[in-house]
């Protein structure tokens, strides 16, 4: 069976320049078992024809609101009642902000305001525009009343400007819109998961990291809030949005982390150690900016030791969670995967090669491995959102198994 099979998908589009990856969405859509009706704004068919929505989807598109024939096929009541999930993808600034004040001035915000099914939003726009308070503030007040958020990606733009304001890919959405329809196996649970890399201080200006993107950590957080998990995200400094439904709480450093990660470890059923901490931190942060000194090329900055988050935490003797850790390596990364293990005492860990080029850090691609006590089980290349259902899957098994 199909994953989306009999799901019905109103697919509403406005008037972005992503309105033409639409088409592919559609296919994508219909090919996994659903059935899409698209509904158009005034401007969405500047960038993309009726026509093809038409071709695509099988079904007529609605694009008018005071159009007698298609009120009399389908109006824009019964439009909202079948549907089982109202996507709109691109979702501009301005259709966001109708869409909070309530309005309904065309047909797609009068099938919002007529359907009773979850609305997801995939917002797409200049990343200035992307950035605006006013936008901030709609899509904030939208997801308060539970509508999913669902990106948007940073990058180079069509504008040519480069941040946080592309729509997600095609499959990425259809992705989504699968992970919404799954049973939610992760209901109940509660789940703290660290991400992104730490900064460690030097001086006021100056500071030791990595080259972690938060990506892997931020996919497992969304994943599972979709699973139906309360998830807590314990997130080092990066350019990602927080998924829906997610407590963020943002750090710095890799003391800073510690003490949130293990303040919070014994309320949460499972820890998931994603974030790439920094090993060594400067002994101490210099009060003011360090200068270059004239008569020597050399400096020395003594480093100490970081406390260990995930070895502490599951090192707990009293209602230690079920603890996942991440071991990027660059070689002999089964044998250094299990030493990991075993010698931080976890329950799994999840092991990549991040000497391979397109993979691993910053990428949106991973292949990984995982390791568990009695096993392991390789996952080949694959988007990171479906490699963090995967491991969310092999976590579920094993936890329940465990208790
Ligand atoms: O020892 P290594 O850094 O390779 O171990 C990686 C795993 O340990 C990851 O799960 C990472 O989040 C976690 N870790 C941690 N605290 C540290 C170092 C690593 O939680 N100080």
């Amino acid at each position: 069976m199909q994953p989306l099979e009999g799901k019905k998908i109103v697919l509403g589009i406005s008037g972005g320049i992503a309105a033409y990856k639409c088409a592919e969405l559609t296919r994508r859509l219909t090919e996994r078992g659903a059935e899409v009706k698209v509904v158009m704004t005034k401007a969405a068919k500047e960038f993309i024809t009726p026509l093809t929505m038409q071709a695509v989807s099988g079904n007529p598109v609605a694009e008018s609101l005071l159009d007698p024939a298609a009120e009399a096929s389908m109006g824009h009541i019964e439009i909202g009642k079948w549907a089982d999930l109202v996507l709109l993808a691109p979702a501009t600034a301005d259709l966001i902000a109708r869409i909070s004040a309530g309005m309904g001035n065309d047909l797609l915000t009068t099938v919002v305001l007529a359907s009773e099914a979850p609305i997801a939003i995939a917002p797409a726009m200049n990343q200035q525009m992307y950035k605006n308070i006013a936008t901030q503030e709609n899509l904030a007040t939208l997801s308060r009343r539970g509508a999913l958020i669902w990106g948007p990606a940073a990058g180079e733009q069509a504008c040519g400007d480069v941040g946080l304001g592309r729509m997600l890919e095609p499959m990425q959405l259809v992705e989504r819109c699968i992970t919404l329809f799954q049973p939610k196996p992760l209901q109940g649970k509660k789940i703290a998961i660290t991400a992104g890399p730490t900064q460690e201080a030097i001086d006021p200006v100056r500071f030791i990291s990595n080259h972690s993107s938060g990506k892997m950590g931020y996919a497992l957080a969304e994943q599972a809030a979709q699973l139906g998990a309360e998830v807590t995200l314990i997130s080092g400094p990066v350019d990602l949005a927080t998924p829906n439904g997610v407590q963020r709480i943002d750090v710095l450093s890799a003391e800073d982390m510690f003490d949130e990660a293990t303040s919070r470890a014994q309320s949460n059923d499972i820890f998931i150690g994603c974030a790439a901490v920094a090993d060594y931190r400067p002994h101490a942060i210099a009060p003011q900016k360090m200068k270059k000194t004239v008569d020597s090329d050399e400096i020395t900055i003594r480093l100490v030791k970081n406390p260990d988050i995930i070895a502490t935490v599951a090192a707990l003797s009293e209602n230690r969670p079920f603890t996942v850790g991440f071991a990027a390596e660059t070689q002999n990364v089964e044998q250094y995967a299990m030493d990991k293990l075993h010698r931080k005492n976890l329950d799994l860990i999840c092991a990549n090669d991040v000497s391979q080029a397109g993979i691993g850090f910053n990428a949106n691609d991973n292949v990984l491995t995982l390791f568990w006590k009695e096993g392991n089980q390789h996952y080949p290349h694959a988007s990171k959102m479906l490699l963090a259902r995967a491991i969310l899957e092999k976590i579920e098994t094993l936890s329940t198994h465990k208790s």
